[in-house]
């Protein structure tokens, strides 16, 4: 306990000061103040499911040190959910593209297609499996995934002519 060290974040839009273990994750500390949302799959980098953004860059909360991210703006998908019509787009196309298959993997997996689409994505399926190869589906396959993704980009306009 006494190891404890305060750490203030921007979350979800909001200032937030926790108290974490220097050694903690940003996974870890997500997940002990309650952003459920924020997956915990392999905790070491594999499978993509602790996505968040940080500083508008995809990163994989659990191989990302907490105190590394002092002063930093970190959003989760419930919190882009609520506060960025991207996201939006991407989670409602998830949601009839019947890409929410188990579900462990969607927050991590809309975070990626958010990431992919604020910086220039296009619909095109090879590009779109790039961009989200570090995240991993362990229960069916990703063409639904592609699908969700690749009706955003063409809803935004971004088709390969
Ligand atoms: S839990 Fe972070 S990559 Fe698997
Ligand atoms: S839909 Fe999440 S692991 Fe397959």
């Amino acid at each position: 306990m006494s190891n404890l060290l305060p750490l203030t974040l921007k979350v979800n839009g909001e200032e937030k000061t926790f108290l974490a273990s220097p050694h903690a994750s940003l996974l870890r500390v997500l997940r002990d103040n309650y952003y459920w949302d924020v997956k915990c799959g392999c905790e070491e980098g594999d499978c993509g499911t602790c996505t968040v953004l940080l500083d508008g860059k995809a990163v994989k909360s659990c191989i990302t040190l907490a105190h590394n991210c002092a002063g930093h703006e970190v959003w989760t998908d419930k919190g882009l959910g609520y506060n960025d019509e991207i996201t939006r787009m991407i989670q409602d196309a998830f949601v009839e593209c019947g890409s929410i298959q188990c579900g462990f993997c969607t927050p991590g997996m809309i975070v990626a297609a958010k990431h992919y689409i604020d910086h220039g994505g296009i619909a095109d399926r090879k590009e779109i499996r790039k961009a989200i190869s570090g995240n991993l589906c362990r229960c069916t396959g990703y063409n639904k995934i592609v699908d969700a993704i690749y009706k955003v980009a063409v809803e935004l306009g971004r088709e390969v002519r």
